[in-house]
């Protein structure tokens, strides 16, 4: 079928809008009354020792992402490579390794280099992807879909939070299983990620907001993210997603790596892009901007209320998103970094969803 803006200017502005609509319709595809349906023989986590999960691009933060839920809700050890590294490292791959690959296209060369790798080393083979028909869907044991919809935006934005859509119910599924999660706590979990459709389409309203933020730090040579524990993906998506389509140079870090580099690069010329919800890490996120504001740096804050009230009259500007579980936090935070990035670029006069050098899907080496 053929798919058109529907009304907006670029594919990239509707696949951001539509993101409240795909994520029900994939959470109606994957939830049923008594819990996860992911196919009719179920998934086992029950064996399985680690993970290993390999991706490309915005596919490989979303991967990032989930090795914090795996991690911290499912108690499963994971390692996470790029897809292109990991084929050329050969790594042994030990019994009970469940391999997982995640790409919204299902054709990125380097990723399905990756699974072929892992075929007769892994126990099994699971991916995530946008295009069920794929190569990676066709060679992997047990193939998920993300039900995002067709993806003509060669910056992913719908696909990368239907990703970490599936693959946090995969990490509530391996924990409830692996007697981590009490069948109370998966069933809280579970509505809090029914309610997140509603607070993605509040979070749109922010789009105003986000655009003045946009044109005012347009003008920059560099921005800095900084994010800490599940927001430090995020700092990565929100960077790449801003070189991609407005070519400024974009690099995120760590806020706590602040001080073992970057923090020389700090002066009022660098906007420094904070993601941070208010959440158990929040009072040392707050430092590390002090430490920043100290130097004359612009801080740019997307936070929640509560974060805001915290986070003292220095900042430059803030961005104020619902609140959410700490656990949902990533796939909402998903939405600003988005939105600047599209409006930098709206501001810089790009090409948004065809930018230069880059291709949608990548199929050769
Ligand atoms: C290309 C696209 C990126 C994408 C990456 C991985 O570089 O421009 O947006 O994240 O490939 O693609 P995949 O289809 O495997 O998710």
């Amino acid at each position: 079928a053929r798919v058109d803006k529907a009304g907006h200017k670029h594919f990239m502005a509707k696949e951001i809008a539509e993101q409240p609509t795909v994520l029900a319709n994939a959470l109606s595809a994957y939830l049923t009354d008594g819990g996860i349906h992911f196919t009719d023989e179920g998934l086992d986590f029950t064996k399985t020792e680690r993970l290993v999960m390999v991706a490309c691009g915005t596919a490989f933060y979303a991967c990032l992402t989930a090795k914090y839920w795996f991690e911290r809700i499912a108690g499963l050890p994971v390692e996470v490579d790029i897809a292109s590294e990991f084929r050329y490292r050969e790594p042994p791959i030990m019994p009970g390794t469940t391999a997982l690959f995640v790409s919204q296209s299902g054709e990125t060369a380097d990723t399905l280099a990756a699974l072929r790798f892992c075929k007769d080393r892994a126990d099994r083979i699971l991916s995530v992807v946008n295009v069920a028909e794929s190569s990676i869907a066709r060679e992997s044991d047990v193939a998920l879909p993300i039900h995002a919809g067709a993806e003509i935006g060669v910056a992913s934005t719908k696909a990368f939070t239907c990703q970490l859509n599936v693959l946090l119910l995969l990490a509530i599924e391996a924990a409830h299983q692996r007697g981590r999660l009490s069948d109370a706590d998966k069933a809280r979990m579970l509505d809090d990620l029914r309610g997140l459709p509603g607070i993605f389409n509040i979070a749109l309203d922010r789009n105003e907001i986000v655009r003045t933020v946009a044109v005012a730090i347009s003008e920059a040579r560099d921005i800095l993210f900084l994010g800490r524990g599940l927001m430090y993906p995020l700092a990565l998506e929100g960077a790449l997603k801003l070189k991609e389509i407005s070519y400024i140079h974009a690099e995120a870090y760590a806020s706590g790596e602040l001080k073992h580099g970057p923090i020389a690069l700090i002066d009022n010329t660098v906007p420094v892009i904070v993601m941070a919800p208010s959440d158990s890490l929040f009072d040392k996120t707050v430092s590390n901007m002090q430490e920043v504001m100290a130097r004359g740096g612009r801080v740019v804050l997307i936070t929640d209320a509560a974060g805001a009230a915290r986070a003292g009259h220095d900042v430059w500007k803030t961005i104020i998103l619902p609140e959410v579980s700490e656990v949902l936090a990533p796939i909402l935070y998903a939405l600003p970094a988005q939105l600047l990035a599209y409006h930098t670029a709206i501001a810089k006069g790009t090409d948004v969803d065809q930018p230069r050098n880059l291709a949608k899907s990548v199929t050769v080496e």
